[in-house]
């Protein structure tokens, strides 16, 4: 893991664009990953990502290609290749070239949101996109106003690593110092299961003071709370249950270059007020990340980190889980800190160290 760079081999589904970036047949420029992308919409309404430059001669397929029945035309001899990467026409010839392909990226849409699917080692999807709206019972029985087109804020020319905010879930106490809240909220439930992580946070005294029923159980309401997960380190959604309802927040970074990343944030606000409630709820919903990014833009990233003691394990347990999303599975080339084979109990000595 080089976290003084960006990593531009990172697993995962990342945030390229929202729907509303790529209309009817449009065709866009991309770049993402180290890469020069071509993304369009073709005429049955699909999006697909490709590298950019045809096959033929190098020309851009972003700057002139169209749309055309079978999948995208080069601007420059017409040369179509189709959502698989094949070429299907070759207008001044009988039959199309086969061995050449264009490269293409497996894509989801959902969630008003374009995500393309990125493997260091070209392996295909071995998990799906979240559906934010519908992944909690309290997101699930609401209704939200679209996202587009003021729900959402780009933040581009970053360097802000996926690792450090995908770290967010396991750091309460950043929000009294950045998001000014009176007390820390309180980690109440951590779940991980594969490439997801899923935590809910409790904010406030009657969730520091009392999470657990008398029976010892953890309390079922969610006033109050977030429900995070992560999907991967380039996705995730935060469904905040407050006083005023629900709102559902996903927090998306994607690599560019290496060292610079661009941060895709939405916000859905459940439908239960006027026109003008709504407009003050989407405004205090954008009003925290801003505060994180200043942090993050600047941050470095430390290896091992000096943790408290009731830090340890969140962020070990964190960093250990993140791993899989980096290339390599030996010690040395995961992400750092977490070749962390001390026996329990040795995190007390870590406690304020430097
Ligand atoms: S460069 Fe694309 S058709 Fe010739
Ligand atoms: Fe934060």
């Amino acid at each position: 893991m080089r976290l003084h760079g960006l990593d531009l081999e990172l697993t995962g589904w990342f945030q390229v664009a929202w729907s509303g970036d790529i209309g009817p047949e449009q065709v866009v420029p991309l770049r993402y990953f180290g890469r020069d992308l071509v993304a369009y919409r073709g005429k049955d309404g699909v999006v697909r990502v490709h590298d950019r430059y045809c096959r033929h001669l190098g020309a851009s397929l972003a700057h002139g290609g169209c749309v055309v029945d079978e999948g995208i035309q080069c601007p420059f001899h017409g040369w179509i290749w189709a959502p698989d990467g094949h070429n299907v026409s070759i207008p001044y010839q009988e039959r199309p070239n086969k061995a050449r392909k264009l490269g293409t990226w497996p894509v989801v849409e959902r969630n008003e949101s374009i995500h393309v699917w990125f493997d260091h080692a070209g392996r295909e999807p071995y998990w799906d996109v979240p559906d934010a709206l519908r992944g909690t019972a309290q997101a699930a029985e609401r209704e939200f106003h679209p996202a587009w087109p003021d729900g959402r804020e780009h933040a581009t020319d970053l360097r802000v690593h996926p690792q450090m905010v995908v770290e967010n879930a396991v750091d309460p106490h950043h929000f009294r110092f950045v998001h000014n809240t009176p007390i820390s909220p309180v980690v109440l439930q951590e779940r991980v299961e594969g490439p997801e992580w899923r935590a809910r946070v409790g904010f406030g005294k009657r969730w520091r003071d009392h999470s657990h029923d008398e029976h010892g159980a953890l309390r079922t309401d969610t006033m109050n709370t977030i429900d995070i997960l992560w999907s991967g380190i380039g996705v995730s959604v935060n469904v905040e249950h407050m006083r005023e309802g629900v709102r559902v927040i996903t927090i998306n970074v994607t690599p560019v270059e290496d060292g610079r990343s661009e941060l895709f944030a939405t916000y859905w606000i459940d439908r239960s007020g006027d026109e003008a409630t709504y407009r003050r709820r989407l405004a205090d919903a954008k009003l925290a990340l801003p505060d994180d990014i200043k942090i993050w833009n600047h941050q470095v990233f430390l290896d091992p980190p000096a943790l408290a003691t009731e830090e340890g394990r969140g962020f070990r347990r964190m960093r250990q889980w993140a791993r899989q999303f980096y290339p390599g599975d030996v010690a040395g080339n995961g992400p750092t800190g977490i070749d962390d084979t001390r026996a329990p109990g040795t995190e007390k000595l870590e406690a304020g160290a430097p």
